[in-house]
């Protein structure tokens, strides 16, 4: 079964991002929406991020995790665990490739800051972080890192707290997971996530 597992993961994830039908995208996203808002802005009262803006790549890597058990099963992962079942809707890679198409059409996301940390600080932190994740946030097609800026704070400290906890990034086949769980260790403790995650909202 393991291996099944791999053997699907792996040629799920040898194939590149292939052009998806917006249209079919559309429908699909309809039972994302009710938790992702139908803008892909997010919603801070069922802990979803958003969507809007994320890189295609990024999105498709994820949807894959969370349908091949990659991400969202680690011991404590709530609201990973909530998600997972959701990507199982989209049954294979076209569905996959649909939704985010569609996802692309959706405007960039803005969400308001919620955490007061210090930005200056977190600035200092954030020097660690702009090798990746680009001095804007704004993520790195080459390095596999996502888009930062314009995601909800909530969301970002949480993903940094499961990232040190092992609560992400810990499955074998979470290759980039991995990296970021060597990054969030640079993060102190909570005031340093607070911290950073304040400076990533001022980016745009
Ligand atoms: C029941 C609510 C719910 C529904 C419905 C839902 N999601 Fe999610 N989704 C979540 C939550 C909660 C998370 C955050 C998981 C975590 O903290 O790791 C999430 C995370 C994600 C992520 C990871 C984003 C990132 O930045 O890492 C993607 C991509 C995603 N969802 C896409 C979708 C798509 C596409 C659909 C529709 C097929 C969908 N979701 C349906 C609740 C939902
Ligand atoms: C060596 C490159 C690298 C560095 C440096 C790095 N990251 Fe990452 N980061 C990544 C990659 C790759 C991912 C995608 C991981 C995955 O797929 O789970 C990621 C994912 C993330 C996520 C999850 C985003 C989401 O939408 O779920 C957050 C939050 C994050 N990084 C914040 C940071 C912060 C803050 C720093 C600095 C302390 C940092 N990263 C440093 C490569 C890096």
């Amino acid at each position: 079964m393991k291996k099944l597992i791999t053997i699907i993961f792996l040629s799920l994830f040898s194939l590149t991002l292939q052009a998806g039908d917006v249209e079919a995208g559309k429908k699909a996203y309809a039972t994302c929406a009710n938790c992702h808002g139908s803008n892909g802005e997010g919603n801070a009262t069922l802990n979803a991020p958003s969507l809007g803006g994320q890189h295609d790549w990024y999105l498709k890597r994820h949807l894959g995790y969370f349908m091949n058990r990659v991400r969202g099963f680690e011991k404590g992962d709530t609201f990973g665990n909530q998600m997972a079942p959701m990507a199982l809707t989209l049954i294979d890679e076209t569905g996959i490739d649909n939704v985010v198409a569609y996802i692309n059409t959706l405007p960039a996301a803005d969400a308001p800051a919620t955490i007061q940390g210090n930005v200056d600080n977190g600035k200092a932190l954030y020097g660690n972080c702009a090798a990746c994740h680009g001095a804007n946030g704004e993520g790195n097609d080459a390095l596999n890192a996502p888009k930062l800026a314009g995601q909800h704070d909530w969301y970002l400290a949480r993903q940094l707290k499961y990232y040190k906890s092992g609560t992400r990034g810990n499955n074998p086949n979470d290759t980039y997971g991995a990296t970021m769980v060597g990054m969030a260790a640079l993060l102190a403790d909570d005031q340093a996530i607070n911290d950073v995650v304040s400076y990533i909202n001022t980016l745009q």
